[in-house]
């Protein structure tokens, strides 16, 4: 975690069905907050890194997400395809708190390989 943090108040974590999704959209970005059937909650890009579809309408399994149009499936912790090409999407640290949702509005940077 950096000081940059961002962090807005979503919603209460009720109010993201289980393996279901809300989608924040801010000026530069719309963002995809899933809930997990464990009740984890993961944000990251609502673009699929293959051509762009709405992850936000894809299928929940697990901690990861399969695009609605091809089938990628994308990992919800670190934002990361699972296939033989490398890609990502930004991803966003997000918290529960007294059963309300917060949504960190600045993108995870990821660590230099
Ligand atoms: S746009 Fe997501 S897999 Fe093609």
């Amino acid at each position: 975690m950096t000081n940059e943090n961002n962090w807005v108040e979503l919603c209460g974590l009720g109010d993201i069905p289980q393996r279901g999704c809300r989608v924040v959209v801010t000026d530069e970005i719309k963002i995809a907050v899933f809930r997990t059937h464990t009740d984890d909650v993961y944000a990251i890009e609502d673009k699929c890194p293959h051509l762009g579809g709405a992850l936000s309408e894809g299928i929940v399994h697990g901690a990861q997400v399969t695009c609605p149009l091809h089938n990628l499936v994308i990992n919800l912790i670190n934002g990361e395809a699972l296939g033989p090409e490398p890609a990502c999407v930004k991803h966003f640290e997000v918290k529960k708190e007294d059963g309300k949702v917060y949504l960190d509005l600045i993108p995870v940077k990821k660590e230099a390989a």
